[in-house]
């Protein structure tokens, strides 16, 4: 909050667009490539190289026709690779905030940092499901349930796309493990590829996005980049109303331009070869031209797919050029022209995100001195404990690895890799905590996890507040941090943060343990009778302090909800992570649509906090529920009202039960609604669903059908906490 005062902001930026239709956008782009020689269509479908590029990925400009050269960057959570950037909360946090609200105000607000840098295509959203709690870039997307990834990757699009940038969502299709990801081969059915890992996409699709990124790895044996089943005319994203264009992941084509061209990869980045693979189309593609292998229609339609996008949103009337350069991330070189894209409101938008998305897993307040909110005017001891509540170190990575982040020292706001963010402006909590009680209380702190310092700190204090963490991220040839490549090995939190936790609590009976994580970890200490409360922050991005400040003295009542369960082990998840393999694994998705909620459901594991919860400092009460037919679909509605003592917000969640017999999951999240409500108010709730949310994919006639039979609906603040149901 102190830094929030020093910071100098850029303009603010109110920009919105109105997009061409497709129709339009392609009868211009069609009229721009039927102007273009062979070698400057040929500059348009692939990257100028790793080394000698201005932003992540770059086309070659044509000048004479006014087409630029297109800048691509990283994201997802923040402009990489430069300065005078905000870092966004990273998708996961998105996802727990259970909010279309919040989620399409983060793209927007990414829109416009991405727009302010010159940047034409936002690499982002990326949209893997968990599949396993471990899977290193799980906490770039928004977690295992394929409708709330849906519906977080609509917004998203919907929200970069209103400022004129064009999404490309990522990583096409079952990228969901980080060891072996180069060439490891998933093997799926074709329901599950519809109602799981592919929906994110369609949603994404709905929301037209403008390109999409096929994967490393492969699927039934083929190569995404080159899988005519998945990215051809006739594949699964065309067949669903696909129409921009399909770009490599960096590296990611494995195979010849022939084959990458014929099967539909319309763009290949960074354009050379860079260890794992690249370097295809050029020269490959000109020499395919020449014999014939690739035809003039192929590479005209894949410059239009390319084009027609960046028309729709009116790149081509005053898009700014890209003022910084990836190749000099510090600001320095002639190129960078050190542009502060940083906006207050932005910065207040990614506070309110952090702490909407902050989660209270456990909140024992017996009496008003114990558990959250903290009182700051009463309490005077306070102690902060644990590495997790410092400022993170900023420098682990030079050269090729600058920018990712690739260490855990200091306070985990965000997972390592090429969907890191900037650290730039972060505001650790031990700062924003002190700051809400300085002058009120005294304040111990123990900064490392060294345990009998921590109990040191924590003995004689009014609350102690304890932090811990785990992080994952992205393999790359130098991302192992702490004997972890990418993924987890497992899910402790780190450096014995659970036994920092319990020596704290041993010594400090109102102790409030405070997790920033990944995704899932080992809760097992919960039940101590003097943790009064439990926070599950996630990865909250730069303002993870003022966010958890504004949660823990009440500022924000919360109302984060666990985008996934936390089971007590590994086994309850029903899936693993291929650690050891002679070479490249092939990974049968053998369970299916059972992944996460679905899969313990299914088996009668209750975890030890659900898919959907989270607690807030008020209570909810739900009534008139009715059930009505609507169209082809269901119309369901409901009463909320705050019957405690302040204002809060309640998330509402609608989960279906199919027919017996349609081969569903026991429960399926099919919709939730952000509730605020003053205390003592309450509110009616419509939820609608649609023809599609009552399908099954059926796989004979490649289509959603509606299966006939009884369907139940329940209702409530959580998978496990049904409030309301009924039938139809
Ligand atoms: C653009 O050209 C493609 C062939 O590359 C054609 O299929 C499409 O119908 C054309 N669209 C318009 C709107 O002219
Ligand atoms: C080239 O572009 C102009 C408009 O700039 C258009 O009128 C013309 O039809 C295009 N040429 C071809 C061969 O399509
Ligand atoms: C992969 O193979 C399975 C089994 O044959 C099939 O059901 C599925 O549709 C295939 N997926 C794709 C994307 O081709
Ligand atoms: C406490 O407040 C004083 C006076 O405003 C200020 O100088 C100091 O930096 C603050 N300390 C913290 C930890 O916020
Ligand atoms: C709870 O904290 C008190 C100190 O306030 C300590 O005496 C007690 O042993 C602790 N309880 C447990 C179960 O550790
Ligand atoms: C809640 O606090 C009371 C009073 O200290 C204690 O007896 C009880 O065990 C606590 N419950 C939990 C679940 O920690």
């Amino acid at each position: 909050m102190l830094s929030l005062l020093l910071l100098s902001c850029a303009v603010a930026q109110a920009y919105a667009i109105s997009p061409l239709s497709w129709e339009q956008a392609y009868t211009i782009a069609n009229t721009t490539v039927a102007n273009l020689t062979t070698s400057e269509k040929l500059g348009i479908v692939h990257g100028v190289g790793q080394f000698s590029s201005r932003c992540v990925g770059d086309t070659t400009a044509v000048e004479r026709l006014g087409l630029p050269s297109l800048c691509m960057n990283d994201g997802p959570a923040g402009v990489r690779l430069t300065n005078g950037v905000t870092g966004f909360p990273p998708g996961i946090n998105a996802a727990s905030t259970f909010s279309r609200r919040l989620m399409n105000a983060r793209g927007v607000a990414l829109g416009q940092e991405y727009r302010g840098k010159g940047v034409n295509v936002y690499l982002g959203p990326t949209m893997d499901l968990s599949r396993n709690p471990k899977g290193g870039r799980n906490w770039e997307s928004f977690g295992p349930d394929p409708y709330l990834s849906g519906e977080a990757a609509y917004e998203t699009v919907t929200g970069v796309q209103s400022v004129g940038v064009m999404a490309c969502a990522k990583h096409y299709l079952a990228n969901q493990q980080e060891h072996w990801r180069y060439g490891l081969d998933s093997i799926i059915d074709d329901r599950t590829t519809h109602e799981m890992y592919h929906y994110p996409f369609l949603r994404a699709i709905e929301a037209d996005v403008s390109s999409v990124m096929c994967a490393y790895n492969r699927v039934n044996g083929t190569s995404t980049c080159h899988n005519a089943d998945l990215i051809g005319a006739n594949g699964l994203l065309r067949n669903d109303g696909f129409k921009g264009f399909v770009v490599s992941d960096w590296g990611a084509t494995h195979d010849s331009a022939t084959d990458n061209a014929n099967a539909g990869l319309d763009m290949e980045q960074p354009g050379d070869w860079i260890l794992i693979g690249g370097g295809v189309y050029s020269p490959g593609l000109q020499s395919a031209l020449g014999d014939g292998s690739v035809t003039e229609e192929t590479l005209n339609g894949m410059v239009s797919h390319i084009l027609a996008p960046w028309y729709r949103l009116g790149q081509d009337s005053d898009y700014p050029s890209p003022n910084f350069d990836v190749q000099n991330p510090d600001g320095s070189g002639d190129l960078n022209e050190n542009v502060n894209v940083r906006t207050d409101a932005t910065t207040a938008l990614v506070r309110e995100i952090a702490a909407a998305s902050t989660v209270l897993l456990k909140n024992n307040r017996t009496d008003t001195s114990r558990g959250l909110p903290v009182d700051a005017s009463t309490v005077k001891k306070v102690a902060i404990i644990g590495q997790d509540a410092i400022m993170p170190r900023k420098d682990c990575g030079s050269g090729a690895t600058y920018g990712l982040n690739q260490c855990n020292e200091g306070t985990m706001s965000i997972g390592w890799g090429s969907g890191s963010n900037s650290l730039e402006f972060i505001v650790p909590p031990v700062d924003a905590i002190s700051e809400v009680v300085n002058g009120t209380a005294t304040v111990t702190t123990s900064l490392s996890n060294d345990i009998d310092d921590a109990k040191k700190a924590a003995a004689g204090q009014d609350v102690c507040f304890v932090l811990a963490n785990a992080m994952s991220g992205e393999l790359g040839f130098y991302f192992v941090v702490e004997g972890n490549m990418g993924d987890r090995n497992d899910l402790d939190l780190w450096y014995k943060g659970g036994s920092m936790i319990e020596a704290v609590a041993s010594v400090c009976s109102n102790t409030i343990a405070i997790v920033h994580s990944v995704g899932p970890v080992s809760f097992s200490w919960s039940e101590h009778p003097n943790i009064t409360a439990i926070i599950y922050a996630g990865a909250p991005g730069e303002q993870t302090g003022p966010g958890l400040a504004d949660v823990l003295f009440g500022a924000r009542n919360p109302s984060g909800r666990l985008p996934f369960s936390i089971a007590d082990n590994e086994d309850d998840y029903g899936t693993e992570i291929i650690y050891n393999s002679d070479g490249f694994p092939e990974i049968e998705y053998t369970e299916a649509l059972l992944l996460d909620y679905r899969y313990m459901d299914s088996q009668g594991i209750t975890p030890r906090y659900e898919f959907g919860y989270g607690l807030s400092y008020t209570t909810f009460e739900y009534a008139d529920f009715s059930v009505a037919a609507s169209g082809d679909g269901q119309s369901i509605s409901f009463t909320v009202a705050n019957t405690g003592d302040v204002a809060g917000t309640e998330i509402p969640q609608l989960y279906l039960g199919f027919p017996e017999g349609a081969g569903e999951p026991p429960r399926l999240l099919r919709g939730f609604e952000e509730v605020a409500l003053e205390a003592g108010a309450s509110s009616q709730v419509e939820m609608a669903l649609t023809a599609r949310d009552l399908s099954i994919w059926d796989t004979v006639s490649q289509s959603w059908v509606r299966p006939s039979g009884t369907y139940k609906v329940y209702v409530g603040a959580s998978i496990n906490d049904v409030r309301l149901e009924g039938s139809f």
